[in-house]
């Protein structure tokens, strides 16, 4: 992970600018580590990664950059390069507490705790860890879908094992990190964090978990991945996370009526019956599972224990979780058919987008990215108005795909077109969706391109 060739130029200066700053603060002697990790733009299979189906992404050439110093304090002490997120100080301790939800640096106690339980495991004293100082400068989109998030989550987690002199193999710390966000209390899977630590250079990362695996796949020169933000906030904290963790919940569920019906009791994510099963077989699947379960069941989870023959405490125990990160389910009913449906259609859809892209056929591969748009839209009810609007926009500026890309509820549409035309699409956006907002749009949307993955170096003395 000390991988120069990572940094580009701009990010280079970036962090020694930085560690100007930082080294005000810790003196002339002090050893300052870099650490830069990027966002993600997932190219098609939403949704899946929290049942261990895969997923495409690419690492985006878009990072949040850290630069830090150990201290003896026991603390560590994060400011953000943008004032509009206030400093923070929290005590390396064996469960480090959240700050209040939706704080910023609640990524870095994430990463933190994420080291601290890892290396714990392996025999390590909480006390043995140093603290710090360190300075944030994200240029990741917040809250738009891109995984900014686990780009500040990352950075820190590289920040924090360059303090401490640790590190991890890459694919050990993908997996360590997998469930950062279940610190926030989002019920994530580990795409955002693999794609940004693995990332590689016009490369598109096939991901598959369970174990953690992944499969660089070369971008064909004449593709261009377009990216634009409907500028709806998708706001992890909020709605989006509530949403998120019912779909969490509608996708086990679903897995247990699979796996009740078709003698997998052990099931508990999609991902189990598909292996059990040895492969996946949508159409089949969903048959079943439509045989199985009404298409809403209510949220008290009474239907479903009817169905799996078990009782309803265990079962809402099992799904929801304990103590202060319990999933709260409002009381709409659970719509468990139509998301299997989805997950399923979709990781099929991945596997044969690895295929297309690997062939270098452009067009299948935009048009399983509008398949998968429709699906996320209609079974899993996480499109918006707005993000079919750019999604509209995109193809008809010539786009040979276009789809929500992230969780949804907000945040960014991503197309897929051929280089040439990628002028063509952002224009065609440009008139039939930011023109009608009044506001400044120009950064909203770019073309990104596959980019490398997280990295950390020690910065010589200046
Ligand atoms: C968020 C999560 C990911 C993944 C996507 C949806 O980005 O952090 O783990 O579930 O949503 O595909």
């Amino acid at each position: 992970m000390t991988n120069g060739n990572a940094w580009d130029a701009d990010e280079l200066v970036r962090a020694a600018r930085l560690a100007r700053d930082l080294r005000a603060q810790v003196g002339a002697d002090a050893r300052i580590f870099a650490a830069r990790a990027p966002g993600r733009v997932n190219l098609i299979g939403e949704h899946t990664d929290y049942s261990s189906l895969p997923v495409l992404p690419v690492a985006i050439d878009r990072a949040t950059i850290i630069v830090a110093a150990a201290n003896m304090s026991g603390e560590l002490f994060v400011r953000n390069a943008d004032p509009a997120w206030p400093a923070r100080t929290f005590r390396i301790e064996r469960h480090i507490p959240p700050f209040e939800t939706g704080d910023w640096a609640n990524y870095v106690k994430a990463a933190v705790q994420g080291l601290i339980d890892h290396f714990a495991a392996r025999g390590a004293s909480v006390s043995q860890f140093r603290g710090g100082a360190a300075i944030v400068d994200g240029r990741v989109p917040v809250a738009a879908g891109l995984s900014s998030s686990a780009a500040l989550t990352i950075a820190a987690a590289l920040s924090f094992m360059a303090l401490n002199s640790l590190t991890l193999p890459p694919l050990e710390a993908a997996q360590m990190a997998a469930r950062s966000e279940w610190y926030v209390g989002t019920r994530a899977g580990g795409m955002d964090q693999a794609a940004s630590l693995l990332g590689r250079r016009d490369h598109a990362l096939f991901i598959e978990f369970d174990p953690l695996r992944v499969r660089p796949v070369k971008m064909p020169p004449e593709a261009a991945i377009v990216v634009a933000d409907s500028l709806e906030v998708a706001d992890k904290s909020g709605r989006v996370r509530s949403e998120y963790n019912r779909r969490v919940v509608e996708c086990s569920l679903a897995a247990r009526i699979l796996g009740h019906a078709l003698g997998f009791d052990n099931a508990r994510i999609l991902g189990d019956i598909v292996r059990s099963a040895g492969r996946i077989d949508a159409a089949s699947l969903e048959r079943t599972l439509a045989e199985n379960s009404p298409a809403e069941l209510a949220t008290d989870l009474n239907d479903a224990a009817r169905i799996l023959g078990g009782d309803r405490e265990t079962l809402a125990r099992d799904l929801l979780g304990e103590g202060p990160h319990r999933i709260i389910l409002d009381a709409r009913p659970l719509k468990v058919p139509a998301r299997a449906r989805h997950v399923l259609g979709e990781s099929e859809r991945v596997l044969r987008a690895v295929d297309a892209l690997e062939a270098g056929r452009l067009d299948e591969l935009g048009l399983l990215m509008n398949a998968s748009h429709a699906s996320l839209a209609t079974d899993f009810e996480c499109s918006t108005a707005r993000l079919d609007a750019l999604v509209e926009a995109a193809r008809r500026g010539g786009a040979l795909g276009a789809r929500l890309t992230g969780a949804g509820f907000g945040g960014s549409i991503v197309a897929l077109c051929r280089a040439d035309d990628a002028a063509r699409v952002i224009a065609q956006i440009d008139r039939d969706y930011y023109a009608k907002l009044d506001r400044q749009t120009q950064h909203a949307r770019a073309v990104l391109h596959a980019g490398p993955g997280a990295d950390v170096i020690e910065l010589a003395a200046a």
